[in-house]
C-alpha cells in the first residue's frame, strides 16, 4: 500500500479564552473526515470547531463527514487550507518553503495536508492544527520574544520583485517571515502585527500571546498587473463603508517597499491578542448543507437560514437581516460585485457581554473596475436575473431588492428608508473614485458607469 492511503492525524487546539487547550483529535481518511472533542473541553462550553460542529450538539460522539470534492476536510478546517489556485500567494510561499525541507513535488490533498501543518495555526480565526502536541505546546509555550522591525532596510529581500511571480528570492521571504499562518483569498497578503498606535512603518509577526502595545493586521498588496489601483479602490471602499454606518476596522494604506498595501487590523483578536470565535458563512452554510462555492446560496436563504436554523447564527437576527441587506446594498451601490459568503463571516463579539453578529466589514473592494469582475453573480440575491413564476423577462434589480428585502421580514417603508440613506450616504461616490491616482481610467470609467446605472435604478 501506498503512503498516500495512510490515514492522516492531527490535532486542533485553540487559544479561545486566552489558554491553549486541545479541543480534539483529527483523523482523515481516503473516504472520511473524523474529528472527535475531547472530554475536557465538551465541558469548558467554549465555541468548539464552528456552529454546526459544536460541542454543544456532538458532545464526545465523533463527528464524521464523507470527503468530497471541494471538502476533505470539515468546512471550518478547511478553511485553514489556503486557495487551490496555482498562482495563489500562501500557498506558493506554504510549498516553497516545504521545498526547503525537502518535501517536493507535492499535490492534490497531500499537499494540502503538508501546509496545513506548518501554516494551520497563528492565522485567521480561533482554531489552530498542528502535526501533534508536542509540536503545539512548543509553539504555544516557545513564542519567540516580540519586535518591531523597520520595513525600509533591515528586510533583506525584494519582496517587490517577489511580488511580480515571482523571482527566486523567496528563499529570502521564508527565512525572514518563516511559514507565515495561512490566510485566504486570492489577493496576496501576510498576517503581521503593528504598534497599537497605528502604522508606522514597523512590523512584527503575528502576536501569539498578550503582547501590550502592539496590535495584529492583515497586510494586502497590491498586484499592479492584475489589479492596478486596487488598494486605493479597498481603501475608498473600507471609508464608504465608515461613513455609512458600518463598523470598520482599523486601517492604513501604506507603501511596503514600494509597493502599495493596505494594512487593516484583525477584529479576530481581542485586546489582549487572544483569538475570537469567528467563521464565514461560507463554512457555516456549507456545515450543514451540500454547497460546493462560495456563491451558491442565495442572500434570501441567509436571511432564512438566520430566523430559521435549528443552530443559533447570530444574537439578534433582525438586525443581522438587516445588516445583510444593507451591505447587499452599498455593495451594488460602491460596484462591488464580490460580496460572497467568504466575505461575510460572523464572530463572537466581547465588550458588555458576548453577541454573536456579522463581524465588521473586510474586503469591500469594488471588484467591478476589474473587467474580470464585473459581474453580480457571486451574490446571488432576490432571483435577480432568473425567470421566476412563469414571467416572460428575467427579475430586473429593484424587483429581486424588493424579494429579498421581503423575505428577510423588512417593511417596504424601511426597504425604501434604508435604500435612501444609503444612497444620500455614498453620493460623492463617483466623484472620489475619479479623484484616485492610482486607478487606471479605464477602470474608474468602467466603476463610474455602473454606478450610475444601480443609482439611477435605485433612486
Ligand atoms: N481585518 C480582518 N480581521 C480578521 N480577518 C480578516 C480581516 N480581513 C480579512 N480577514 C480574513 O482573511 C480572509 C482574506 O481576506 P480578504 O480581505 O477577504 O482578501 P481577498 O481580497 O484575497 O479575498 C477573509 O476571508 C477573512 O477571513
Ligand atoms: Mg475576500
Amino acid at each position: 500500500m501506498s503512503a498516500n492511503n495512510t490515514d492522516k492525524e492531527a490535532v486542533i487546539w485553540t487559544r479561545l479564552g486566552g489558554t491553549p487547550r486541545r479541543m480534539g483529535r483529527l483523523y482523515v481518511t481516503d473516504k472520511e473526515c473524523r474529528f472527535t472533542y475531547d472530554d475536557h473541553y465538551v465541558e469548558l462550553n467554549l465555541p468548539g470547531l464552528g456552529l454546526v460542529y459544536a460541542p454543544e450538539y456532538y458532545g464526545k460522539t465523533t463527528i464524521s463527514r464523507p470527503r468530497s470534492e471541494k471538502f476533505d476536510l470539515l468546512p471550518p478546517l478547511q478553511s485553514l487550507v489556503p486557495p487551490q489556485q496555482q498562482d495563489n500567494f500562501q500557498r506558493n510561499l506554504a510549498l516553497k518553503y516545504l521545498a526547503t525541507k525537502d518535501k517536493k513535488g507535492l499535490s492534490g490533498f497531500d499537499a494540502d495536508w503538508e501546509i496545513l501543518k506548518i501554516s494551520g495555526h497563528g492565522g485567521i480565526g480561533h482554531i489552530d492544527l498542528f502535526e501533534n502536541d508536542e509540536i503545539a505546546e512548543g509553539w504555544y509555550h516557545n513564542p519567540p520574544a516580540h519586535t518591531l522591525s523597520e520595513v525600509s532596510d533591515e528586510l533583506s529581500f525584494s519582496l517587490k520583485e517577489f511580488m511580480t511571480w515571482f523571482e527566486d528570492d523567496i528563499e529570502i521571504l521564508i527565512q525572514t517571515v518563516g511559514p507565515t499562518p495561512s490566510v485566504g483569498g486570492a489577493i496576496p497578503k501576510l498576517l503581521l502585527s503593528i504598534p497599537a498606535s497605528g502604522w508606522d512603518g514597523r512590523i512584527g509577526l503575528p502576536t501569539r500571546q498578550k503582547t501590550p502595545g502592539i496590535t495584529d493586521v492583515v497586510l494586502k498588496f497590491e498586484q499592479k498587473n492584475r489589479y492596478p489601483g486596487i488598494i486605493e479602490l479597498e481603501t475608498l471602499a473600507l471609508d464608504m463603508h465608515r461613513q455609512a454606518g458600518f463598523e470598520v476596522p482599523r486601517y492604513w494604506a501604506c507603501n511596503f517597499k514600494g509597493m502599495p498595501a493596505l494594512a487593516v487590523e484583525r477584529f479576530d483578536r481581542d485586546q489582549n491578542n487572544n483569538p475570537l470565535y469567528t467563521e464565514s458563512l461560507y463554512s457555516i452554510l456549507a456545515s450543514g448543507a451540500p454547497l460546493n462555492n462560495n456563491f451558491d446560496y442565495q442572500y434570501d436563504l441567509i436571511a432564512e437560514a438566520i430566523d430559521k436554523s435549528a443552530v443559533k447564527i447570530v444574537s439578534d437576527p433582525e438586525m443581522s437581516k438587516e445588516h445583510l441587506f444593507k451591505r447587499l446594498i452599498l455593495a451594488l451601490l460602491t460596484g462591488n460585485g464580490d460580496l460572497h459568503l467568504e466575505n461575510l463571516s460572523i464572530y463572537d463579539k466581547h465588550d458588555v457581554d458576548t453577541r454573536r453578529s456579522f463581524t465588521p466589514v473586510y474586503d469591500p473592494t469594488p471588484m467591478r473596475a476589474y473587467s474580470q469582475h464585473d459581474l453580480l453573480s457571486v451574490m446571488p440575491f432576490g432571483n435577480y436575473g432568473e425567470l421566476v413564476d412563469k414571467q416572460e423577462a428575467p427579475v430586473k434589480l429593484v424587483e429581486a431588492i424588493k424579494r429579498f428585502a421581503n423575505r428577510s421580514g423588512i417593511s417596504d417603508n424601511c426597504r425604501q428608508e434604508l435604500v435612501q440613506e444609503l444612497l444620500a450616504g455614498s453620493q460623492d461616490y463617483s466623484e472620489r473614485v475619479a479623484e484616485l491616482k492610482t486607478v487606471p481610467d479605464e477602470n474608474k470609467t468602467r466603476l463610474i458607469k455602473r454606478v450610475a446605472e444601480v443609482r439611477k435604478k435605485l433612486a
